[in-house]
């Protein structure tokens, strides 16, 4: 069975038109690595460009380079790379702080947006437990109370009382898609107001923030963005909520004349107002050089090969693993599937131990979660085959 998937791999691999992007990656021979929806790799070109950001920009121009190197501008600039990727347009993406600041800037706007009579918060159960916190202290700063639900009981709860929704786009511990699309239909039928959390899809799937008219999204680009470990995240405002964009932080970088040092806030136009403070260049402009590997790729040729391999890869858990010692907790439905693959376990922190021993690096979520992440530019068909072939002789 082992040579009949094995030759499966390799025929996928010579086939796999993004395959020449893993030369662009720095990885190590022997080494599957299938956290990049943790920490994405290093693109190669990177330290040159930080080499220079840091011994030029820095060292050498020092306080011209917020102008000559376009360090001011970065926030906007970056967040224009990052827009087609999340289907997003021109001036609605801007980049600086992280997802969890992000989340209290979006669900904070969004419920002003919605106006008094409002007086519910529904967030999304299961979600990444940061943005359940800042949900939490939002409602508490707005008077508003919060309901947790699981995103499928979402849709049933909307009503004249919501005001805004909070949902993970892929849930991050079991992978699955939630439908943006039709929740965000809904909610806007219910009058409601939508906060989407893309840190598990953008990179990964096309995500059509414009085409659904999404009100705000959020998002890290430290995973399938391969931005570097705190690499900053970014906030999406819909291009018609932007003038009345009440931001919970304005700072002085939002306002529209930030040198002009007024004691009044004005808020300044589009995208800038969701700035706070001075940027973290470094880690910016880190994000920036690492942007280019998305040059001329497009997102449904790496949304086409992340269902291939998740599908690939369940196959060969399938075929390798003994029946009964995993069992996958990511939906089988490419609709309702992101790009991981997440199986419960015995013991599943020491297997993911022992995992990485051998060579194939995921993660472990408690209580019994293994989690694969499938970043298409440089994770192929082999490394699948390979993580399932140690995942066997582990369990075995
Ligand atoms: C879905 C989701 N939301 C929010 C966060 C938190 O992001 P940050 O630590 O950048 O605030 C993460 C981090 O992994 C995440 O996976």
């Amino acid at each position: 069975m082992s040579e009949v998937l094995a030759k499966k791999a390799a025929a996928l691999d010579a086939a796999d038109e993004l395959a020449p992007h893993r030369d662009l990656f720095t990885l190590d021979e022997g080494v599957v690595y299938l956290d990049g929806n943790s920490l994405g790799a290093l693109p190669r070109h990177v330290p040159a460009r930080m080499q220079d950001v840091i011994a030029r920009e820095w060292g050498h121009l020092r306080i011209r380079s917020w102008e000559e190197s376009g360090w001011w501008t970065a926030p906007e600039r970056i967040g224009d790379r990052i827009a087609p990727l999340i289907g997003a347009g021109p001036g609605t993406v801007v980049v600086g702080d992280s997802t969890s600041v992000n989340v209290f800037k979006a669900l904070v706007a969004a419920v002003r947006m919605a106006g008094e009579g409002r007086d519910e918060i529904l967030v999304d159960a299961s979600t990444f437990p940061t943005d359940g916190y800042v949900a939490e202290s939002a409602a508490r700063m707005t008077g508003r109370q919060i309901r947790a639900l699981a995103p499928a009981e979402i849709v049933a709860a909307l009503g004249p009382r919501t005001a805004a929704v909070l949902v993970n786009h892929v849930d991050y511990r079991s992978g699955r898609l939630n439908d943006l699309p039709g929740m965000t239909a809904a909610i806007h039928a219910a009058g409601a107001l939508a906060v989407w959390d893309l840190c598990h899809s953008a990179g990964a799937l096309p995500v059509g923030l414009a085409a659904y008219d999404v009100d705000f999204a959020v998002g890290c680009t430290y995973k399938y963005l391969n931005g570097g470990p705190g690499s900053p995240a970014y906030l999406y405002v819909r291009a018609d909520h932007q003038a009345r964009f009440d931001t919970p932080l304005p700072g002085w970088n939002s306002h529209e004349d930030p040198f002009g040092m007024r004691p009044a806030y004005v808020p300044g136009d589009g995208a800038t107002r969701g700035r706070v403070g001075t940027p973290d260049i470094l880690s910016m402009l880190a994000l920036e050089s690492a942007l280019d590997v998305w040059d001329g790729v497009p997102v449904e040729a790496v949304r086409a090969k992340s269902l291939a391999l998740t599908d690939f890869f369940l196959e060969c858990v399938e075929a390798y693993v003994p029946a009964g010692s995993v069992s996958s907790v990511t939906p089988a439905a490419h609709a309702e599937r992101g790009s991981q693959v997440s199986l419960s376990c015995e013991g599943a922190g020491e297997v993911m131990r022992a995992l990485i021993d051998r060579g194939v690096v995921g993660d472990f979520r408690r209580p019994d979660v293994l989690r694969f992440g499938f970043t298409p530019l440089y994770v192929g068909f082999a490394d699948a085959e390979r993580a399932a072939a140690e995942l066997a002789a582990l369990l075995g």
